[in-house]
Parts: structure tokens; C-alpha cells; sequence
């Protein structure tokens, strides 16, 4: 019992050191181990569904952007981003467990990218370190957020006029998708849609390929 308060003391500070001494505006659910999690995410059967090169193709990016990959985990789709937008763009790789940032500067090195800054983030903020993003890039990862439409609001601050938010995530209205017997973890494109347009966003595409995830892409109103 006094073990277990104490754990969770170590937790709070633990928490209170990470995000810089404020508390969080919202925080992750569903976390684990980066090592545990690595495992998950780069597991075969995993990398072949997610048509990693295809998604980047349809965001379009071009060579020059200014991309943030949001919950870049390993960093599998970083390498791609990073790629598309060449040698004079760049990719923020965000993390809020700093387990992963060693994991995306590998993970680049064995791409020969050079491209990709790794960023350690905060629950409630990206903490990008520029405000004239192009794309901001969310895989798998919005439903982990707590507080959506708060979160939203800050990342709409990082994102120029004209630029992009895309997410790609798994619809709640899908039966059977992950997390299902976890309702505070799912999440449908028609709440994206609201967040995003009470941030200042527009849907500007809707991209149809997969059947258990919504992946649609918001463009920031002048
Ligand atoms: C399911 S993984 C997806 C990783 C990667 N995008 C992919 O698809 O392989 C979710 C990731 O989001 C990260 N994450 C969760 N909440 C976050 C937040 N508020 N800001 C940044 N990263 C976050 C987690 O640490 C985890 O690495």
C-alpha cells in the first residue's frame, strides 16, 4: 500500500520535471515503455498495413516544407516526410517519451537522412520550435491525447496561413478497432471536423484508403 503512494508520488514529480514544472493540459492515455512500445509499432504485420510511402505520397508535400510529425514514435514515417521534402526541408520529429528520440536519430542515420530534428514535446504542446509550419502530421496518435480541442487549439498556433493538419487515425465508428472497450480512447472524423474548424481549419481533402481509419487533411484559413 505505502509502496504503491510512493510509486505514485514518483509518478507526479516525474510528471511535474518533464513538462517543465507546469502541469499538463492534457496528457497521454493508453502510454507504455518506448522499448515495450517499439516492438508494437515496428512489428511486421503492422509496418505492411499502414502503407507508410502511399501516406506521405497523398499529403503531397513539397521539396522545401516544413513538416512536424507528432507522436513520431520510431520515427517510421519521419524518414519518408523527410525524404519528400529533400535536403532544404525539415522534420520535427515530436515525442513526449524521450525513450523514442534516440530511436528517430537511428532511425534517420540508417535512412541517410539529415533532415530530422527530434523534439521532445509536451502533453499539452508540441513546443515546436517555429511557428510558420507547413504540415503537422498525426498517426495513431490523436486518440492518445486527453484533451483534444484544447491540444488542437495549440498546435493551430504552430501552423502558417495556408498550411496543413493531417490526420490519419482509427474511426470510432468502425466496430472492432483498437481500444474499443476503451471509450475514452476513440474518436470520429466528425469530432476531428469540429476541433478543427473551431481552430481556424477547413477540410480540404478526405483521402479513402483505409477501412478502419479516417485520414483527412486541414487547411489553416488565411
Ligand atoms: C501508437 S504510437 C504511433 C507512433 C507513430 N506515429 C506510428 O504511427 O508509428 C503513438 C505515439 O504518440 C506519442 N504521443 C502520445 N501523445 C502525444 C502528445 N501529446 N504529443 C506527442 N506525442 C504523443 C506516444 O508517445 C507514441 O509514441
Amino acid at each position: 500500500m505505502l509502496a504503491r503512494r510512493w510509486t505514485r508520488l514518483a509518478a507526479a514529480v516525474a510528471a511535474l520535471v518533464i513538462t517543465g514544472g507546469t502541469f499538463p493540459l492534457s496528457a497521454q492515455l493508453g502510454s507504455r515503455p518506448a522499448d515495450q512500445w517499439a516492438l508494437t509499432l515496428e512489428n511486421g504485420r503492422r509496418l505492411e498495413s499502414l502503407e507508410i510511402e502511399a501516406v506521405v505520397e497523398q499529403i503531397g508535400l513539397r521539396p522545401g516544407d516544413l513538416v512536424a510529425d507528432v507522436g513520431a514514435g520510431t520515427g517510421i514515417f519521419s524518414v519518408p516526410i523527410a525524404r519528400a521534402v529533400g535536403p532544404g526541408g525539415l522534420v520535427f520529429s515530436v515525442e513526449v517519451d524521450a525513450g523514442f528520440l534516440p530511436m528517430i536519430r537511428d532511425k534517420a542515420g540508417q535512412g541517410g537522412v539529415d533532415n530530422i530534428q527530434p523534439v521532445l514535446g509536451q502533453f499539452g504542446d508540441p513546443r515546436l520550435p517555429r511557428g510558420d509550419v507547413d504540415v503537422i502530421f498525426f498517426h495513431d496518435v490523436l486518440h492518445h491525447v486527453a484533451d483534444r480541442a484544447e491540444y488542437l487549439q495549440r498546435v493551430a498556433s504552430y501552423v502558417q496561413p495556408g498550411g496543413r493538419v493531417v490526420i490519419v487515425d482509427y474511426d470510432m465508428n468502425v466496430p472492432g478497432v483498437p481500444h474499443s472497450n476503451q471509450p475514452e480512447m476513440l474518436i470520429s472524423p466528425d469530432q476531428v471536423d469540429g476541433w478543427m474548424r473551431a481552430v481556424g481549419f477547413s477540410l480540404t481533402q478526405e483521402v479513402g484508403m483505409f477501412d478502419d481509419k479516417f485520414f483527412v487533411i486541414y487547411t489553416k484559413r488565411d
